[in-house]
């Protein structure tokens, strides 16, 4: 979850690491760092807290550099403070890290009976003492750097400074991404492809095992351990992601921005495969004996993902008539899940970075089943592992809580769903053709959605002193209460709960009193008069309904609050149903003055366990 930056160019170092770092800040952080060699040696500047901190503490004006060094830091090992920051160092080397070293604590203790003396809590420090201690002994930097690496366990994506080397960043990973991207007379290191993605279009994704050394005049992959002469066989992605979809473009707040983006970010989605959903299966790698022969789809996710797979079950489900399992990936992982050669597994991740959804992916591979991955990121870890990858044209997504692409997702999925169907001969084309047009309808839907923001902001405003809510759907409208129910929980730090509303006689009926928002999602469907019952219901007991519905004037009277949402084909519903809930979170969460885009514990992707 921490964010690295290193730089190597003709252009003044420090400012473009700054520069990227904030790019960085989305992923959520606690403090940051830089480094650079000054001539003399390697000066590091840390702070607790924001960029704006960290900038305050360097000199100005900046000193000058070719190559530096950042890092955004969320506390793991050691509280957040200055002492606990990155880069770490030990004589002549200076080290930024993200990710867990398991057995920092042997090492540590081993460095320590020798007389090191370590000055922060962290599990990183060990890394440059340990290379400093290796360096010592003689050995020249890369097999100081690959001997120190042997050691560790756990994982991580490490750059390192050396003063043995002015003029050179050196970067390796374990299970952790880093990317380099290719500048004119340029060259970056960073974790996140967003970091850099104004200054390079070129990108080359580390794999685990490699090292590469960036220097002003150019970079260079080896192999980590043998270090030999022979090029590594490395990916070059174009991104086509443009600049400016890293910034704010006016809007308050990333989140409103992405939020505001769907109709278009859904149209890009779409725009490749709709005209023949087929193309879809073809393009990611699954071959047609996969598609044909499946018998058994097992969906793993996280947060938002997870529930546009609870969503994509319900299609997959409808049209290409297999059977589907989803699951939260961090509980597949620790399962003993029943799989045969008919069975693929689907990890859904924006990041393709996600530590438990990584994990459930490995462990679906290690059973010898095909895996499936559906990201946001080119050349993500889970796209690079995968067997087949799908991508959500999302652009990058820099708000915490994700919104705009849980819509893209949900657009892959539709169409997924629809070429599996056709190709199985589960789905008529006719009934194909339906439901391709009307996706072809949902941005101009997510459109006229958007449109209630004004109105949906001044419900916010009446609803700033519940400190509880409750959201009910039914069927495929279930999954978006959920989604509901966690944008109010991670944004506006409000307790909400989901609940299929057959379920509320079960127990959940018992929170109801006086006041208690109960946000209902009543499209006019076949669970329409159910849903009103349950209205009703809450009503009874002093509820404040909220309803979200296609017809309103079908509404019962004991309906406080309506919201009224365009209709559209009932599967394709919860497009147009999420757009309210994430503008209610939104807007409650500015009313109440939390931060949005940086929502309190939380990080964009979630790369430990
Ligand atoms: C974090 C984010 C969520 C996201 C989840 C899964 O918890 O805060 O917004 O839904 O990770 O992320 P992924 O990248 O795997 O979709």
């Amino acid at each position: 979850m921490s964010g690295i930056v290193g730089y190597a160019g003709s252009k003044d170092a420090l400012p473009v690491v700054i520069g990227s770092l904030k790019r960085l800040e989305y992923r959520g952080y606690d403090s940051a760092g830089i480094a650079y060699q000054n001539g003399k040696g390697i000066e590091i500047f840390r702070t607790r807290g924001k960029i704006a901190d960290l900038q305050d503490a360097l000199p100005s004006p900046l000193p000058e550099a070719r190559v530096g060094l950042g890092h955004t830091r969320w506390a793991t090992h050691g509280i957040p403070s200055e002492r606990n920051s990155h880069p770490h160092r030990s004589a002549g080397v200076a080290v930024v890290h993200n990710g867990i070293i398991a057995n920092y604590r042997k090492l540590k203790s081993e460095l320590m009976s020798e007389g090191i003396t370590f000055s922060s809590d962290t599990d990183t420090e060990v890394i440059p003492h340990m290379i400093s201690r290796n360096l010592g002994l003689g050995l020249p930097l890369k097999k100081a750097i690959s001997e120190t690496v042997s050691r560790l366990r756990g994982t991580f994506a490490l750059v390192i400074l050396s003063e043995t080397h002015p003029h050179t960043l050196f970067a390796l990973r374990r299970d952790r991404p880093l990317v380099l991207g290719i500048g004119t007379d340029e060259y970056f290191i960073a974790s996140d492809v967003c970091a850099i993605l104004p200054h390079a279009r070129e990108f080359v994704f580390l794999e685990d095992g490699q090292i590469c050394t960036l220097t002003v005049n150019g970079f260079e992959i080896e192999h980590l351990e043998t270090q030999g002469p022979a090029p590594v066989k490395r990916q070059s992605v174009t991104v086509d992601w443009a600049p400016a979809a890293a910034e704010r473009e006016g809007y308050d707040h990333f989140m409103l921005k992405e939020i505001h983006d769907q109709p278009r970010t859904v149209a890009d989605t779409f725009d490749e495969w709709i005209k023949n959903p087929q193309s879809l299966l073809d393009e990611s790698g699954l071959s047609p004996n996969m598609t044909l022969g499946l018998r058994r789809l097992q969906m793993v996710a996280c947060g938002s993902s997870y529930h546009a797979a609870l969503i994509g079950r319900f299609l997959i489900e409808r049209f290409a008539r297999v059977s589907v399992d989803v699951d939260i990936a961090s509980e597949y992982r620790y399962r003993d899940p029943i799989v045969d050669n008919g069975t693929l597994l689907l990890s859904i991740s924006q990041s393709g970075e996600t530590a438990d959804t990584l994990a459930a992916q490995r462990a679906a591979k290690k059973r010898k089943i095909k895996t499936l991955t559906l990201s946001n990121v080119v050349g993500s870890t889970s796209s690079l592992e995968a067997d087949a990858v799908l991508y959500t044209r999302a652009g990058p997504e820099i708000g915490v809580a994700s919104t705009k692409t849980f819509t893209a997702q949900l657009t892959v999925l539709t169409l997924f769903a629809l070429a599996l169907g056709i190709r199985r001969g589960t789905l008529s084309l006719k009934e194909a053709n339906t439901v391709k047009s009307r996706l072809m309808e949902i941005p101009e839907a997510i459109r006229a959605a958007l449109q209630k923001d004004a109105e949906i902001r001044e419900l916010a405003a009446t609803l700033l002193q519940s400190r509880g809510f409750l959201c009910l759907g039914r069927g495929i409208n279930y999954p978006i209460a959920l989604e509901g129910a966690l944008k109010l929980k991670e944004i506006s730090y409000v307790h909400a709960e989901a609940y299929p509303a057959g379920e509320m006689k079960h127990g959940p009926i018992a929170l109801v009193e006086n006041g208690l928002p109960i946000i209902v999602l009543a499209p006019r469907d076949d669970l329409f008069e159910k849903m009103a019952l349950s209205m009703e219901e809450a009503k009874a007991r002093g509820g404040r309904v909220v309803g979200i519905t296609d017809t309103v004037e079908a509404l019962p009277g004991s309906v406080h609050d309506a919201i009224a949402m365009p209709s559209t084909h009932h599967l394709l519903w919860p497009f147009v149903s999420v757009i309210p809930l994430q503008l209610l979170a939104y807007h409650i969460a500015v009313l109440r003055g939390c931060p949005v885009d940086q929502p309190r514990h939380l990080a964009k992707s979630i790369t430990d366990e």
